[in-house]
């Protein structure tokens, strides 16, 4: 597939994707989301990466779903076609995802990045759910991932009012894991990603998928289910090779079997 809407680079165990529609600030179009939902499709079947980082320019991160697409849209329009849908794959991506974010990260926006597994913020990264003021609501899980992130009256303020917060507050409500300024913003992330790519590729996912567990289902489901992927590590030579390491104080050598 021809890639018009994103970047895409790959090198030492870390695939970056840039979003690339500047003229629209990375506005979420059907064309850029089926480009995602391409490289992601390649990056589940490659063994040699371990972590994507999603990215976007330094002035928007995403500014939401393209309201030109939107706008003459009728409820049986969605029914036959449900244009979010597609959207989902980014949330079940099995490997980790940095959302590297600057800027915008509005609507469909911070819905993505909300699906990523880790969002380190630029200090001008502006975080909302402005859906309110097209007389609409997010529809991506901003009613719904954000309440997880920010608890029930923050999310309510943000949906309600369609107003925005920047990245101290956002660091403050937890919905990102890091503030770093915008010229770092690369390097920090490209930190984060050499630290996790360096670990065993099925441990991490086992590692995500009881994470996930936990914030999508109730606590003692996400106790079982996190026991149950604890001992099948069991099963891994890479999980042998940690513990031996450390035992015999030297570094790990995984090979992700
Ligand atoms: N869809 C389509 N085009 C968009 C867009 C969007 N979401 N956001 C920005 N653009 C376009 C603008 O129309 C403009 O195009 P033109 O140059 O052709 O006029 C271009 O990008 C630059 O935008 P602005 O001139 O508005 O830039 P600004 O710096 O003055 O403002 C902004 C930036 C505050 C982000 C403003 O663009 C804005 O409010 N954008 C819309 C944000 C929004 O409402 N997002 C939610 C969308 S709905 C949604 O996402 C639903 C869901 O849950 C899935």
């Amino acid at each position: 597939m021809e890639l018009e809407n994103l970047i895409f680079k790959k090198a030492n165990k870390i695939a970056t994707i840039t979003l690339n529609r500047p003229k629209f600030l990375n506005a979420l179009c059907d064309q850029l989301i089926k480009e995602i939902n391409y490289v992601l499709d390649l990056l589940s079947k490659d063994d040699e990466v371990h972590v994507v980082i999603l990215k976007g320019s330094h002035k928007a991160f995403a500014a939401g779903a393209d309201i030109n697409e939107m706008k003459d849209l009728k409820l049986i329009s969605h029914i036959k076609k449900d244009f979010i849908k597609p959207w989902e794959k980014i949330s079940k991506f099995k490997k980790p995802i940095i959302a590297s974010v600057a800027g915008y990260a509005l609507g469909g926006g911070c819905e993505i990045a909300m699906m990523c597994d880790v969002i380190i913020a630029a200090k001008n990264a502006k975080f909302g759910q402005p859906e309110i003021n097209l007389g609409t609501i997010p529809a991506a899980g901003g009613t719904q991932r954000l309440v997880k992130s920010v608890g029930k009256s923050k999310a309510m303020e943000l949906v309600l009012s369609g107003s925005t917060i920047n990245a101290e507050e956002a660091l403050n409500y937890g919905l990102v894991s890091k503030v770093v300024p915008l010229e770092d913003l690369d390097k920090e992330t490209i930190n984060l990603a050499k630290n996790i790519a360096n670990k065993s590729l099925p441990i991490l996912i086992l590692a995500k998928e009881a994470i996930l567990r936990s914030f999508e289902s109730t606590l003692s489901e996400g106790m079982i289910n996190e026991r149950r992927l604890f001992q099948s590590t069991f099963e891994l030579e890479d999980r042998k090779e940690g513990m031996m390491a450390f035992l015999e104080k030297r570094p790990p050598k995984f090979k992700n079997n």
